[in-house]
């Protein structure tokens, strides 16, 4: 870095070009964090839907652009639809404004790499029609990526939609995976889902690859997968761990509930949140809330404006008497800061749809799962959870509130739950040498810098 007229300048500077979804916009955002650390200036272009906050980066710079998207899409909620759409309508402007930026005088005014969301990859080919390098962000594990891969190839042998009767099998060449967890789509059409696979499975003209997940946790699959890649793959995460303390979240985080954990005994409270996009039943609303009641523990609960299909107002999709009936020992909240919560004593357990970003952060702070995956790679993860970290347990079943008070209790008091705490401690324990100076995150996160500085 130098300094001219007292202002800062960073030689390099970066566009990032996030996917307008809570569970990607973190990582970007964690990403751009700590690469402005490091010295590089940032820009975000992102599009009107979902828009990051610029409030809590006070030093990037935030450009909106036209995404097109019409009212009824956005609220069809449909994603491989919003997401092929967002990538055709978003390339022109994406185009012009990085274009805008090539032609600056300033000396930091040029842009030196795009880093765009795999989910984005209509800015990939903006780079090289601009003759910018490009690298490739992805916000997942390992074994989704390899999952749907796999999915592709069943649709290519016309074995899809796979058929009720091998849902339960094991998939030969993907352990610990039964068919029914491979992730596929809930949307139609499904020719949609498997253009935007199609797209996210290669890197084509991208010069690096840089994945949110860890050497401990995916080791295997990582060698396998860079045995394949032309370019260079770097493991950097979990990225939170390196870009502390700043929100990314598009809802605003209800910190009373601090407080609230504050008073609880250690290790004694259930964190409930099934993410941002997940939706359940009336119904299924009702068994949590009653499975939380019987169950006797303290529990903090996000349910989401749209949690629940087709409705908006919690107050109203919460059973009659289940507030009045748990007081002070449950706490409900529309949108929570997750990554303290994780990491508060009080925390014993997370009941969650286990995204990865969720998975990974509740990893990070030695906390056990119950896994209720939704869609997607929820499922894929939840059972990486509950059969390779064997950190958690998923509850498979349709949602009634006995079963779900006697899952609470097996993971939050009983000896079941206890061996998966030791085990998620000793994984808290693995991320923080990875994360640590000479870890494998901490050194990928290195030569990334350098890699990017060689621009
Ligand atoms: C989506 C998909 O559902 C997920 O499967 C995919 O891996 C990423 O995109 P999402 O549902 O948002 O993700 O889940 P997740 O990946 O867990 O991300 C949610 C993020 O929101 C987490 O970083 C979490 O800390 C944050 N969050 C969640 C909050 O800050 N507050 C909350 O109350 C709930």
């Amino acid at each position: 870095m130098g300094s001219e007229g007292g202002e800062v300048i960073r030689p390099h500077h970066l566009v990032l070009v996030p996917c307008p979804y809570q569970g990607h916009i973190n990582p970007m955002l964690q990403l751009g964090t700590i690469l402005h650390s490091r010295g590089f200036s940032i820009s975000i272009i992102h599009t009107q839907f979902n828009a990051p906050c610029p409030r809590n980066h006070p030093d990037f710079r935030f450009i909106p652009i036209p995404d097109g998207l019409p009212d009824s899409l956005i609220s069809s909620g449909n994603i491989p639809a919003i997401l092929l759409a967002v990538n055709a309508n978003c390339h022109t402007p994406l185009k012009d404004r990085v274009a805008r930026m090539m032609q600056s005088e300033k000396p930091n005014g040029k842009v030196s790499c795009i880093i765009y969301d795999e989910l984005i990859y209509s800015a990939e080919s903006v780079a090289n029609s601009l003759g910018i390098p490009s690298i490739m962000l992805r916000t997942n594990t390992v074994s989704t990526f390899l999952a749907r891969d796999l999915i592709l190839r069943l649709i290519d042998q016309g074995q899809t939609p796979l058929q009720d009767s091998i849902m339960e099998e094991p998939v030969p060449e993907h352990y610990p995976l039964r068919y029914k967890d491979l992730p596929t789509t809930i949307f139609k059409p499904v020719s949609n889902f498997v253009e935007m696979v199609e797209n996210l499975r290669l890197v084509r003209t991208s010069s690096a690859v840089i994945w949110n997940t860890l050497d401990c946790l995916e080791n295997s699959l990582l060698d396998q997968v860079k045995q394949q890649c032309q370019v260079p793959i770097f493991t950097v995460g979990p990225m939170h761990k390196f870009a502390p303390q700043l929100s990314t979240s598009l809802l605003k985080e209800d910190y009373s509930c601090i407080p609230w954990l504050d008073k609880q005994a250690e290790k004694s409270v259930i964190y409930v949140s099934l993410g941002s996009l997940a939706c359940i039943s009336q119904h299924e609303l009702a068994e949590m809330a009653w499975g939380l009641t019987k169950s006797n523990l303290p529990f903090l609960w996000v349910v989401r404006p749209g949690l629940v299909r087709g409705t908006r107002n919690i107050q109203e999709s919460l059973p009659d008497g289940f507030k009045e009936g748990v007081g002070e020992r449950g706490r409900i909240v529309q949108w929570a800061p997750q990554k303290e919560i994780l990491a508060h004593k009080a925390v014993a357990g997370f009941w969650s749809h286990c995204g990865w970003n969720s998975t990974v952060e509740s990893i990070a702070e030695g906390v056990p799962l119950i896994c209720r995956p939704n869609f997607a790679d929820q499922k894929v993860t939840a059972r990486y959870v509950t059969h390779v970290w064997k950190v958690g347990m998923q509850l498979e079943e349709e949602l009634e509130r006995e079963q779900v008070a006697a899952a609470l209790r097996r993971l939050m008091v009983e000896k079941e739950g206890i061996e998966m705490r030791k085990r998620a401690m000793e994984l808290k324990a693995r991320v923080e040498i990875g994360t640590r100076k000479g870890g494998s995150s901490f050194n990928d996160l290195d030569k990334l810098i350098k890699t990017i500085r060689s621009f």
